[in-house]
């Protein structure tokens, strides 16, 4: 094994400290990326016109509602992955018997391998926390392999106007041309919207969100 190797192991077992951390030290609308409603998310959903039996995964979820607004919507095959069992074990005792209808996934996402194709990846403040080439380029070729053919990816980043940090850990800022050019070799870009994200603490972000059709 490289040093390589070793230093980004080292960073992944620092990640699988820090975000059950961070769900075991503040409640839910106490983040700084919390949303009563996933409003953009729901808004970009809504284009697609999916069938119920849709395969939906949501990557590096975390306590999002976006789960709970799927169910409420009638989808039946939901995915939730996230590198923290904590936050999805927070999830599975918010969501009660409906959490049966999900399929609760604990992993590095580049580390995922899915088992299925998914016709929708929706993914919001998670990408950006992947700051190397390897990561990143990782995070490209497993959603290439994972979204079906016509199926639809969404991204959602901190903007170049958004902060340069989150959670006390570095982020990586996306224009439209720069994550268009990360996923162009097998997505098509459909449109990106800037959007302002409020906090709970009175404060603006400024993020990016893009839609994408897997050619
Ligand atoms: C800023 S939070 C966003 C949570 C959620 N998407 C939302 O919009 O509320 C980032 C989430 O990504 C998860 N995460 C960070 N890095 C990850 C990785 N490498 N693999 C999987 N999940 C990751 C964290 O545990 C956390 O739940």
């Amino acid at each position: 094994m490289n040093s390589v190797s070793c230093s980004q192991i080292r960073q992944v077992e620092k990640l699988k400290e820090h975000w059950p951390g961070v769900f075991t030290s503040k409640a839910e609308n106490e983040v700084s990326w919390f949303q009563p409603y996933p409003e953009t998310s729901i808004e970009f959903l809504e284009l697609f016109n999916l069938p119920h039996d849709a395969n939906i995964i949501d990557i590096g979820g975390g306590e999002s509602q976006f789960v709970d607004a799927l169910l409420e919507r009638g989808f039946k095959n939901i995915w939730l992955l996230d590198i923290s069992a904590t936050a999805l074990d927070h999830v599975k005792k918010r969501l009660g018997d409906k959490a049966d209808q999900v399929h609760f996934v604990v992993s590095d996402v580049v580390a995922f391998k899915p088992e299925v194709q998914f016709d929708f990846w929706h993914d919001r403040a998670a990408f950006h926390f992947l700051t190397s080439e390897e990561q990143i380029n990782k995070y490209v070729s497993i959603a290439e392999g994972a979204i079906r053919p016509n199926g639809h990816l969404i991204l959602g980043t901190f903007s170049d106007k958004g902060p340069t940090k989150c959670s006390g850990l570095e982020i990586k800022q996306y224009t439209q041309a720069s994550m268009s050019s990360r996923f162009e070799k097998a997505f098509e870009r459909i449109k990106c919207i800037e959007v302002e994200h409020s906090t709970p603490f009175n404060t603006t972000q400024f993020f990016l969100f893009c839609s994408f059709k897997k050619k």
